[in-house]
């Protein structure tokens, strides 16, 4: 069993409050009103070593139904956190105690997988420390990005993905507003606005590690540092050859770890750019400069660099199958067309729409490969549930990946997994909006 850590026999216990929150937005730090975990947004951050088991007791303040979804661990599958698939939804007032042995390191994030909850602020960051680090570093810093709609001028997911179902189906796409849907007012990093950005402190000649994670709805992001290029180690949590780049592309609930060394004193942009146009923003600060911060609205030159593409990504997990090369075809293999539905606001994989969609059928042990095409015109973050899978990019070297971005007007992407964690697992768009219009099919096998 490839991601089975061996126990560490530590047990690393949390407690996640899934309740009303309030986020300060703005100059002012205006209070809006929104959910969620123990008070905030994002929620807590959990940390566990690879082979620690983590114990988390998740208590519903919430007015409807939730679970926690653990994205991107290959846990057991009776953990996963998916509605009427894996557990039943744990109604208002009860509480439910997720516990696995953690599979494997590397930068995760941890949300509600119950409706629209996570555009409303319930996520968090989950982040798995190697036995031994590979990567030398002074500081690091967790970043979240996302977009933000909920508690603004009375607007809300749920009148979102109303407004969306009655928009005429030929409307659709992103002719209307690059690869989102929805005009979002805000964009965020760490629940901190571009007008009152968090600050990330630095002194000079620090190796700096950054685990950037998309925790947005619907929003795609383009992230870069002003005055530094990056070198990205980690895809999804999983090490890649180590490459040097100006700016990042993350789908949502794709992560990347990106690591530069702090040697341009000043006040620097640190940038996520929405591609449908708005910014978020945090400030990288060098100790003893004078410099006043960027504006907001800031955009810099490396945003229009070398961006990262999923070519350059190659494997160095050394990880167990399917390697490319020991991978000779797959012994399964699943044609699916993404696109949108003939009638209103919905979103199909192979033509169907969840929940009125088939199991898509493997058998334990098996190589299967998901050969998307997207037939629509707007890009699908595809995210499997359990399982890492190979993105097929012709290096020899295909990275392990949970979550890719299929680009739209006839984009495709391969992906090669083995059946190696029995279960029921789901398989969908990461546009949570796609998600509730059907964009969903379950992997299924015992
Ligand atoms: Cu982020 Cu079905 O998950
Ligand atoms: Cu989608």
């Amino acid at each position: 069993m490839p991601y089975r850590a061996p126990p560490t026999g530590r047990v690393r216990e949390y407690d996640l409050r899934a309740a009303a929150a309030t986020v300060a937005t703005g100059k002012d730090r205006k209070e809006i009103l929104t959910w969620g975990y123990n008070g905030s947004v994002p929620g807590p951050e959990i940390r566990a070593g690879e082979g620690d088991t983590l114990r988390v007791f998740v208590e519903n303040r919430l007015a409807q139904s939730t679970t926690v979804h653990w994205h991107g661990l290959p846990v057991v599958n009776g953990m996963d956190g998916v509605p009427h698939v894996t557990q039943p939804p744990v109604p208002t007032g009860e509480d439910f105690s997720y516990e696995f042995r953690v599979p494997v390191a590397g930068t995760y994030l941890y949300h509600s997988h119950f409706g629209l909850q996570l555009d409303r602020g319930l996520y968090g960051p989950l982040i798995v420390e190697p036995r031994r680090e590979e990567l030398d570093y002074d500081r690091e810093f967790v970043l979240l990005l996302d977009d933000w709609l909920e508690g603004l001028s009375g607007d809300s997911p749920e009148a979102a993905l109303r407004r969306l179902q009655q928009t005429p189906s030929g409307m659709m796409g992103p002719s209307m507003m690059g690869s989102s849907e929805t005009r979002y007012p805000l964009y965020m990093i760490n629940g901190r606005t571009a007008s009152d950005p968090l600050t990330l402190a630095v002194r000079r000649g620090d190796r700096v590690r950054l685990r950037l994670i998309n925790a947005g709805a619907q929003t795609v992001f383009r992230f870069a540092v002003g005055g530094h290029r990056l070198t990205v180690t980690h895809a999804d949590g999983q090490p890649v050859e180590h490459v040097e780049v100006d700016a990042v592309r993350l789908g949502m609930g794709e992560r990347y770890d990106a690591m530069f060394t702090a040697d341009a004193p000043g006040a620097w942009q640190v940038s996520a750019a929405a591609e449908s146009g708005g910014l978020g923003r945090a400030i990288l600060r060098y100790s003893g400069t004078l410099d006043a911060a960027p504006p907001p609205d800031h955009r810099p030159a490396e945003l229009g660099g070398r961006l990262l593409s999923y070519r350059d990504l190659r494997d160095a997990s050394g990880s167990v199958a399917p390697r490319d090369g020991i991978f000779d075809g797959p012994d399964r293999t699943y044609r699916l067309t993404l696109s949108g539905g003939m009638g209103g606001y919905e979103w199909t994989i192979g033509g169907q729409s969840y929940p009125d969609a088939e199991p898509l059928e493997v058998r334990e042990g098996e190589r299967v490969r998901l050969a998307l095409e997207n037939q629509s015109m707007i890009a699908h973050p595809m995210h499997l549930h359990g399982h890492f899978f190979r993105v097929e990019n012709s290096t020899g070297h295909s990275p392990l990946k949970d979550t890719v971005l299929v680009e739209p007007h006839m984009g495709r992407a391969e992906l090669d997994f083995i059946a190696d964690n029995p279960g029921e697992w789901l398989f969908h768009c990461h546009n949570l909006y796609h998600m509730e219009s059907g964009m969903a099919r379950v992997v299924s096998y015992r």
